[in-house]
Order: structure tokens, then C-alpha cells, then sequence
């Protein structure tokens, strides 16, 4: 297409104030005579950030010239083949270097001998024919083409790239901004590694946690001790499959390699003393017990942990470690330190002659030996170690940084204790949890720096991680919907200033939704920013009003009722429905024309308590209320989630309850559902005990049932109890009595912990 002049550049004026300023104009007759400050879109924002008028069209006859006066050019060289394996990759074109000063349109990288503070800021300006990106440090120069990257990929028309006249001043708010990929309870491949890395520098993180080891697969070849790999990285599932992956040394110098040419450190995390059932599977020699286990085909915390009294453990653990160190250039090495029940330990002779010869008070101080004997090996190496928060637990070894994810309080503890700190708390960081739970502005939300800190104590806080833990994430498409667009509000968060007052959420989900498309390039599957719609049930008789709440305005809603008499056809949601049968709600939410988010399914089911008053003998839990006091007679069943908001939970105790009819009719039975995820402590109950009455006063049995349920058996399953009589019976008064199997069993991890029941409804006919 060929443009007059005057067109392209009414164009290109427009173009340029609406990439950078965010003008919404028509008025082509727009001048712009004043610099105007804006975003350019740019994620994370930039501290400082001139927009003017004018572009630099990114095509090939653009040549890059690093800047020799204070730098050799080869000391840019990652950062030259980046961008030109950007161009060729993401634009579609080829960029040549040039040795010196040329006519052409030029990108100049220059090492600068001062003006920054930190070695990853950077200074980029564009005018019409030279962008000029400035740094102290190779790291900064590649944080200033992240941010020309994205200006090229959020300014394309008609396949030319215009990156508007700006300049940029820009600095990270913290050190360290990391990601943490588990890739142990689901193994990624390489490509998906280093599409991460990708990503993770394009948004000016730096940091990935590589979470490498764990109960249910070691991920990491070690030459020393093969079966690590040969058996611990392959777990047989469920279902009789076998499932796993490691990744070779040759892999891992290749990611490291990719990474560092990045400035993407990548820090290994070889969790101990817990979490380490696939070493052992391996080695049995590790655990206190020397028995056989499989590697864990099943999620939560095992009680087979390194034996902290055998002193071939800490052989093991060093000689690991001194490949991982080979491996690995970060001068961080991460030992895990979290969840390592201590069972095994309370009844191993070696533990406890171990605590006995190092006068340890208990096996709180034994895991604390246990991390600063590990720490001492790996300081003489010349590495620092990061631990989860449970390192504090029996004293806190000097040096060691702890990550607080059990909420901030570890973090505050560590800086008060004068050791650095990096925060990833399960209410912001948690990116393995539900849209209801931490959504897109819950993430914005985030402050690392917690209030009740000395500035110096606050300076010890060198940043945060959003943790992406995959027990539910089986692949790329799950994960990528989990970590995006989440991981750009951390990106903001961790970047530009972490101060709420600085942060304008509205602001951010503006620029955020020009992103689309670069994600869309680098071929991300993102999920939502929010929960797309949320609902009111109002029980009713004879079936409850339903009302649903989109997010927000973009969102469109279609719904249909399944059951025997409903219409099959997906509808507009406009108003309150009624749900008067046994049927499976379907809600499928849309934006901008297209599908938003999973299709949502609710089963309710129509009986004759619905509505009914129910009187509790006992409290049902503040976090699992199925809705409140009506939950267990709103018809709405409760999902294989059981965080679905349909369970009613009651932790330690029985559940005893009086559903009050009004007058007394004639009913035949009484059933319940009731749920089991014991990694969760939430078993069946032992029985449930129906009793009928017509004053509330005198009781009747009418009947009760047992659930014999094994339950050892582990996944999560629903269970249905069932009271039934050939023949109705008038009451007007019903009282349920289930019995909670009261403590975890003994065999399980947790034993002697308080058990949960969960219950969804109780259905009379
Ligand atoms: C953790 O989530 N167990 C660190
Ligand atoms: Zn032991």
C-alpha cells in the first residue's frame, strides 16, 4: 500500500498519541506541541516517561551499533543477538550490526560510566532516526530492550512497526523479582522453559525459582547417583501410568546458557529435608527407616523425609549439591527447608541420638542443624542459601534468606533478625490458586514491604516471587492461564514503585489489555484477570432465584438450565431465573464476542427441605459455609471442588442439625453427600443418624446408616448417605446427626490433627 505523505503522518500523529498518551482522539486535526507524559503501555510502567510527538520506523534497513567508548562491543553481544533474534523471530525481519556510525536509522547501545543507581536501570530515546538505549551494565541495556520490544509489538500497523518518539528513565523498585515453575509434580520440557525465560525478560523479571525436586519426581540429573533420575523422576499415577521426566545436564547448560544471556537468573531449589519421597524411592538409605517407598503419585506433605541422624544423608546432599553448584552460576542455591514433618525423626534412634549429642532441644532445633550443616558446606562453596519460612523454626542460621510464603510474618521475622527476605505470600503470590481466591487485582494489590519495619529493615526485604506450584497444572495451556495475565501485575508490582498509593489498578488493566496480542504472539494461552461472573442464590419454595453478576461491563453472559424440561438452547442472561427442578445450571461467560473462561456448571438438585429453617447444635466453619444457614437446603450440590463455596465444613466435630418442616407432612427419605480428600484431612463420616419429631421435644429414631468408607483411600470422591423407607412417615421436625471420624488416623501424616466433615446438602423427599 502506498500512503501520501500527509496521510501516514495524520496517521502516525495519531497512532503515537494514542500508544503513548492513551488520547482518545478523532479530531485529526490534533496538534501536539508539548511533550506529553504518558505510559506507552508499557508493563511494567516506567519510572519516568516523556512521550513526544514523532516515530522511529523498526524496519530492516535499521542497523544496530554498540557503543565502544566505555565497553568493549563484544560485551554487548548477548544483548545485540537478542534483539536481532527478536527482530527475525517476532517482527519478521533481520537487523544488521554495524562496527561504527552510519547514515541508516541506527539502535545504539552504549555502557555508560555513570548517571544510574542500579546496574538493570536504563535509559532509552527514540527520535525519528536513533534510539539510543543507555545502561551501566549489560542487564540494564537488556531491560531497555524489553521495553523496545514491547513498544515495537504494541506499535504495529499494516506490518510496519512505529516506535513512538519517547524518552524512558527507568529502575527497578526491588532486586529480586522472581517466578518460582514446580516443575516436579508436572515436568515441563525445555521449549516450555525457554518460552518462560522469554517471557519473564520481556516484563523485566529476573528471577526463576526452579522448583526441581520434590516427593513425586526428581527432575535433575546427578552423574553420581543415577537413580535419582532412573527411578525418582517416574512416578506410577493412579491409573497404573507412569508418568515423569528430568531434565539432562546438557539441558539444563542450555536453559542456563539461554537464561543468562538474558539476565535471567536461575536459581535451583533442591528441596530438604522434606519433601524428598522421590530421593528416597531412589535411595532408601536416605529416611530414618531405610524401607522401600514409591515416588508419591499423590499430592500433599509425606512424613518420609532425609534422615537428619545418618551421616551418608549429608554425604548425599553434598555430593548433590556440588553438581547442582557446577550446573548452576546464581550465587543463590535454594534447600526448600518447608513442610518436613517430623515423625520419622521423633521415632529414629539416629535423630534422636543426633539431638542428644548437639544438646537440641527437640526436632525443631535437629531441622535446624540439619539446614545449617547443609548451609555451612555450601557457604565454603561460595553460595548463599534461601530457605521457606520454616527455616526460622529452631533458630535462624546468619545469612540465610528466608522466602515467607505462610504470609508476611516469616519475611518481617527474618529482617528483624537482620537476614534478608523475599516475599511470596500465599494471599497475593499463590498462583496455583483459583481466580476466587487471588485474582488479577489482588496480585496489583501487593505490597512486599509490610507495615511495622525500620527503613533498614525494609531494605532488607529484597523482593518477591509468585509462586506457580503445579500439582492441578498437567500442561502449558493450564499453566500459561494460571501465570498470565497474573504475572504482569507482579511484573508491576516487583518493578515500578510497590507503593499503593502509586499504583492505579483502573490504569494498569488499560495498558494490560493492549498486551493481548503480545501474548497472543509469543503464544501464550492466558486465562482471566477475574472470577468472569459470580451469582446469588436466594432459596426459595419450591426452587431458589438465581441471579448472576458478570465482573464487569465487557463481560457477556449465556446460560441454560439442563433437565428433563428444559429448553437445551444457551440464552442471554438478563434477569433473576428461577431454578424449580433438578437440574444442571451452565453459564458461559464471553468478551469481546469470544468465550471468556470455562464453561461454569452448578447442580442443583429439587427436594423438600429446600428453604426450610435449619437449627445447628453446633457451628459449621467460618471458611466453609456452603452459603450459611440455609447451605444445606439452598438444592445447590457441591462440585469435586470442594472450595466451591457449596461445601460446609466442620472441623474436629460432629455435625447435629434440626431442619423445621412447619407442619408435618409425610416423607420417605433423607440422603447427604459428603465429601473425601484426605491429603486435606477431610474424610466421610462414620455414620449419619436421622431422628423425627412433631414438637421438637420428643424424638423417634428413623433410622441411620454407616458409611464404611476406607479411608486411607486417597484422591477426592463424593459419597452419598442414604436414610430410606419403603413408607413415608408424618414429622414436621428432622434432626441429623453425623459423626466425624474426629482425629486424622495414624497412618496418615497429619495423625492426631483435627479431621474435617464436608457436607453440600441435605436432601428430604
Ligand atoms: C510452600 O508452599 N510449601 C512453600
Ligand atoms: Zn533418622
Amino acid at each position: 500500500m502506498i500512503w501520501s505523505g500527509k496521510i501516514v503522518f495524520a496517521f502516525l500523529l495519531i497512532l503515537c498519541i494514542n500508544s503513548c498518551s492513551d488520547i482518545e482522539t478523532n479530531n485529526e486535526e490534533l496538534i501536539v506541541t508539548e511533550p506529553v507524559v504518558a505510559s506507552c503501555n508499557i508493563i511494567p510502567k516506567p519510572e519516568h516517561l516523556y512521550a513526544d510527538s514523532g516515530f522511529f520506523q523498526l524496519n530492516s534497513s535499521v542497523v544496530i551499533v554498540v557503543d565502544n567508548r566505555f565497553s568493549t562491543v563484544q560485551e554487548l553481544n548477548n544483548e545485540v543477538e537478542d534483539l536481532q533474534n527478536f527482530a527475525k523471530n517476532k517482527l519478521g525481519f533481520e537487523l544488521e550490526q554495524n562496527s561504527k556510525l552510519s547514515n541508516n536509522p541506527a539502535i545504539y547501545l552504549s555502557i555508560v560510566t555513570d548517571g544510574f543507581l542500579k546496574k538493570e536501570a536504563y535509559e532509552i530515546s527514540v527520535d525519528s532516526n536513533i534510539i539510543n538505549i543507555e545502561s551501566m551494565h549489560p542487564a540494564g541495556i537488556s531491560r531497555g530492550l524489553a521495553t523496545l520490544k514491547q513498544l515495537a509489538l504494541l506499535n504495529k500497523f499494516e506490518g510496519n512497526y512505529f516506535i513512538p518518539n519517547v524518552n524512558i528513565m527507568d529502575t527497578p523498585e526491588f532486586e529480586h523479582r522472581g517466578m518460582l515453575l514446580d516443575c516436579s509434580r508436572h515436568f515441563f520440557s525445555k521449549e516450555v522453559i525457554l518460552k518462560y525465560i522469554d517471557l519473564l525478560a520481556l516484563y523485566k523479571m529476573n528471577v526463576l525459582h526452579w522448583h526441581l525436586t520434590e516427593d513425586q519426581g526428581w527432575r535433575l540429573a546427578i552423574d553420581k547417583y543415577p537413580k535419582l533420575t532412573e527411578v525418582g523422576a517416574f512416578r506410577t499415577e493412579m491409573d497404573g501410568s507412569q508418568y515423569g521426566g528430568y531434565y539432562t545436564k546438557e539441558d539444563i547448560k542450555e536453559i542456563v546458557t539461554y537464561a543468562t544471556k538474558k539476565h535471567i537468573e536461575i536459581i535451583p531449589e533442591i528441596e530438604l529435608p522434606g519433601h524428598s519421597q522421590a530421593a528416597i524411592a531412589a535411595y532408601p538409605y536416605l529416611s530414618c527407616t531405610g524401607n522401600q517407598v514409591d515416588v508419591a503419585n499423590d499430592w500433599g506433605v509425606f512424613k518420609e523425609i532425609y534422615c537428619a541422624g545418618n551421616d551418608s544423608v549429608f554425604i548425599f546432599l553434598k555430593d548433590v549439591l556440588t553438581e547442582v553448584i557446577d550446573l548452576f552460576p546464581s550465587k543463590y542455591i535454594h534447600i526448600g527447608g518447608d513442610e518436613a514433618p517430623k515423625v520419622r525423626w521423633e521415632e529414629c534412634k539416629k535423630c534422636q541420638k543426633r539431638i542428644n549429642d548437639n544438646n537440641l532441644k527437640d526436632e525443631q532445633e535437629l531441622q535446624s542443624y540439619f539446614i545449617k550443616r547443609i548451609q555451612t558446606f555450601l557457604n565454603a562453596k561460595g553460595k548463599q542459601i534461601i530457605g521457606w519460612d520454616e527455616i526460622l523454626e529452631g533458630g535462624l542460621a546468619d545469612g540465610a534468606i528466608v522466602q515467607s510464603w505462610r504470609g508476611m510474618e516469616g519475611g518481617k521475622e527474618a529482617v528483624k533478625h537482620g537476614n534478608k527476605a523475599i516475599m511470596s505470600p500465599t494471599s497475593h503470590a499463590y498462583f496455583d490458586y483459583d481466580l476466587k481466591a487471588i485474582d488479577l487485582e489482588k496480585v496489583y494489590s501487593f505490597n512486599p514491604i509490610p507495615k511495622g519495619l525500620t527503613n533498614a529493615e525494609e531494605g532488607l526485604i529484597i523482593g518477591g516471587e509468585c509462586n506457580m506450584w503445579t500439582e492441578h497444572v498437567p500442561d502449558e495451556k493450564t499453566l500459561d492461564s494460571k501465570v498470565f495475565p497474573r504475572i504482569l501485575a507482579m511484573s508491576e508490582v516487583l518493578w515500578s514503585a510497590s507503593d499503593v498509593k502509586q499504583k492505579n489498578y483502573t490504569e494498569f488493566n488499560k495498558r494490560l489489555q493492549k498486551h493481548y496480542t503480545i501474548l497472543d504472539n509469543y503464544n501464550v494461552h492466558y486465562g482471566e484477570e477475574s472470577v468472569p461472573m459470580t451469582y446469588f442464590l436466594k432459596p426459595s419454595q419450591p426452587g431458589p432465584y438465581m441471579t448472576l453478576y458478570p465482573y464487569d461491563s465487557t463481560i457477556q453472559l449465556k446460560y441454560k438450565l439442563e433437565c428433563e424440561s428444559c429448553d437445551t438452547n444457551f440464552i442471554d442472561y438478563k434477569k433473576t431465573f428461577r431454578i424449580l427442578e433438578t437440574s444442571i445450571l451452565k453459564v458461559q461467560p464471553y468478551k469481546n464476542k469470544k468465550k471468556y473462561g470455562k464453561l461454569i456448571e452448578i447442580p442443583f438438585h429439587n427436594h423438600l427441605g429446600i428453604n426450610r429453617n435449619v437449627n445447628y447444635s453446633n457451628e459449621y466453619s467460618e471458611w466453609y459455609t456452603a452459603g450459611g444457614k440455609e447451605g444445606l437446603v439452598d438444592s445447590k450440590l457441591g462440585t469435586l471442588d470442594f472450595r466451591d463455596g457449596s461445601w460446609q465444613g466442620f472441623w474436629g466435630s460432629d455435625l447435629e442439625c434440626v431442619i423445621d418442616f412447619e407442619k408435618a407432612n409425610n416423607y420417605s427419605s433423607v440422603s447427604a453427600n459428603f465429601y473425601q480428600y484426605s491429603n486435606s484431612w477431610i474424610f466421610i463420616p462414620e455414620e449419619m443418624s436421622a431422628q423425627i419429631s412433631n414438637d421438637g421435644v420428643t424424638w423417634s429414631n428413623w433410622g441411620n446408616t454407616s458409611s464404611e468408607t476406607d479411608l486411607k483411600q486417597r484422591g477426592k470422591f463424593i459419597k452419598t448417605l442414604i436414610i430410606n423407607h419403603n413408607q413415608t412417615k408424618s414429622f414436621r421436625y428432622l434432626k441429623i446427626k453425623v459423626k466425624n471420624v474426629g482425629k486424622v488416623p495414624s497412618w496418615h501424616e497429619a495423625a492426631g490433627s483435627d479431621a474435617w466433615i464436608f457436607i453440600d446438602e441435605i436432601i428430604v423427599k
